[in-house]
């Protein structure tokens, strides 16, 4: 066992001192943005042998090479393709890790036997700062032993590698939380690991990228791999995970049924009686980007043995997030219920109809919920007393409800408002739920409630994944004009009425550019076969 040195990133002798451990040929675990790296230097054949052996990391998995400046790429790589100008430019120093053509220099301890090598300039100062003290590009694989979740914290780096490396430099807890996004170069475009910069920010700056299989399914076994790490069984801590496919109130009720422990999101923690770990709110992706490693470690210190995950979404970071959080369940999903029940909202004339009919095209049900808002026997009698307390006797006559009047005073104030909500909403639900059962029972597995008042009726929980259609707010309000026989400041002024459009695509996992430039067929095909394939529907 060695005697780890414990090094402060604010010292500026801790961080001559760590370049001095790197340029004798040893180990020194340092903060990242992204995660702690476990660094020595990447022209030394013997030291970077001894970032395997800490981590009991397979030979052939090659590292990242951090530099410190852009001039460092010219011993490193022999050949810049523009895409890795350009991406450079914009997103360094950052979390991206490009794939490009070797030099001689690097050796093969380094690539892995691979003909090219992955380079990151990192954006923490204390990373480079080191990088620049040892004055040598650094391999550094992430701060862990090999499988296990990578390290975000000094502790997580202290408890797994102390006694294993020469210095741990201590520094805050990782800003992002994720390893780096990887892109290869190497001919077209491809991104290899999906990371804190996301595909669509990649794609904005050179263009299409093909996402390799390996991002989103497990990889065969005999097939072809180009990045060899995703192969191995990564981030998993010693719990068995599985990951539950399903809306965020299945999620509770099962969990709260079969759970022993299980992985949450903020807004469901009160509601769980088995004892939870969170990692962040459902809407924010960066957030549990930032939490999940430092989550799958609270569930090993809690000596948690099977964990029940919510799926998280997959789009920005999100993609990051659900590619780690899949292999740390070893690529186990559940759908309890085998069905998608699925949200589309968005504002009034986005052109849902058209969408939704797409849908059932493909074998999906869609549910009016408006439609089966109105429904008489969602009124029952206790409903409408409930109502008259509320609004007045007059507003039913024979137990039939006056809607007209019932509305008028119920819209006259906020509180009214909030009121009718509370007495009706829980009643549309359970309406929408028989309906859905009713669908079920007709052999439907993918159910899309077409609801625009999704979130203020809760009946987003309700829901697996969310679709938002989107259109211009001039051709939102000609549809309606057309629609509805109304005149423009009226469609206007019901366009005003709703939540912006980005309330919903904030919300949403798969967003439909309805404006007429990008067909619907081509954009509802993908999503209707993802939805079909996670409600177990065989062949789809
Ligand atoms: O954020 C990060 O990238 C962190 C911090 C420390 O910088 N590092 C990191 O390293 O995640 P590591 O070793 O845990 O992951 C490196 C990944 C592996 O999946 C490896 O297979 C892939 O990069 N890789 C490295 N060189 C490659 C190459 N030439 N071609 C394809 N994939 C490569
Ligand atoms: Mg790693």
């Amino acid at each position: 066992m060695l005697k780890t040195e414990i090094l402060s990133e604010n010292k500026k002798e801790d961080i001559a001192r760590a370049g001095e451990i790197i340029n004798s040929g040893g180990l020194v675990a340092m903060p990242t943005e992204t995660v702690y790296g476990l660094a020595a230097n990447a022209l030394e054949p013997s030291a970077v042998s001894k970032i395997y052996l800490a981590k009991g990391r397979p030979s052939d998995n090659p590292l990242i090479v951090h530099i410190s400046d852009i001039s460092q790429l010219e011993e490193l790589v022999s050949e810049l393709p523009q895409t890795a100008v350009l991406l450079a430019k914009k997103f360094w120093p950052g979390p991206l890790t490009m794939i490009l053509s070797k030099t001689s220099k690097v050796p093969k301890e380094t690539s892995g036997g691979l003909s090219t090598v992955a380079v990151r300039l990192p954006a923490n100062e204390t990373a480079t700062s080191i990088i620049e003290a040892a004055g040598v590009p650094l391999a550094a694989p992430s701060a862990n032993t090999s499988g296990r979740p990578s390290p975000t914290t000094f502790e997580h780096v202290y408890n797994d590698l102390n006694g294993k490396v020469e210095a741990i430099v201590k520094g805050k807890a990782s800003a992002v939380g994720l390893e780096s996004t990887i892109v290869s170069l190497i001919g077209k475009p491809r991104l290899l690991r999906p990371g804190g910069i996301t595909l669509a920010q990649l794609e904005e700056a050179i263009g299409e990228i093909e996402v390799d299989s390996a991002v989103l399914e497990q990889m065969d076994e005999n097939a072809k791999v180009r990045s060899p790490g995703m192969k191995y069984t990564h981030y998993s801590p010693k719990a068995n995970i599985t990951l539950i496919d399903a809306s965020p109130d299945e999620f509770i009720s099962y969990a709260n049924e079969k759970g022993d422990f299980v992985l949450c999101f903020d807004e469901d923690k009160d509601k769980l009686t088995v004892p939870c770990v969170s990692y962040g709110s459902r809407y924010s992706s960066q957030e549990q980007a930032k939490r999940l490693f430092s989550a799958l470690h609270e569930l090993d210190e809690k000596k948690a043995k099977n964990v029940l995950a919510i799926m998280p979404r997959k789009t920005g970071v999100g993609l990051a997030v659900y590619n780690r959080l899949i292999r740390a369940a070893g690529f186990q999903v559940v759908n309890p219920n085998n069905h998608m029940i699925v949200g589309m909202c968005g504002v009034t004339g986005a052109g849902k109809t058209t969408v939704g009919k797409i849908f059932e095209d493909y074998g999906c049900a869609v549910v009016d919920c408006d439609e089966v808002s109105r429904r008489p026997d969602v009124y029952d009698s206790e409903c409408i007393r409930e109502l008259q307390a509320e609004f007045g006797e007059d507003i039913a006559v024979e137990g039939r409800l006056d809607r007209r009047l019932l509305a008028k005073r119920a819209f006259a104030s906020e509180k009214g408002k909030t009121r009718l909500n509370q007495i009706t909403h829980p009643r549309i639900i359970a309406k929408c739920n028989e309906v859905i059962s009713e669908m079920e029972m007709s052999g439907k597995r993918v159910i899309i409630l077409d609801a625009p008042t999704l979130f203020e009726a809760g009946l987003d929980r309700e829901c697996a994944r969310i679709i938002t259609v989107t259109a211009p707010e001039e051709l939102r309000v000609e549809r309606i004009m057309q629609r509805d026989g109304i005149s423009k400041e009226l469609a206007m002024a019901r366009v005003k009425a709703q939540h912006d459009e980005s309330f919903f695509t904030e919300r949403a996992d798969y967003v439909i550019d309805a404006s007429g430039k990008l067909g619907l067929e081509i954009q509802v095909a993908p999503i209707a076969k993802e939805l079909l394939k996670a409600a177990g529907e065989v062949n789809a």
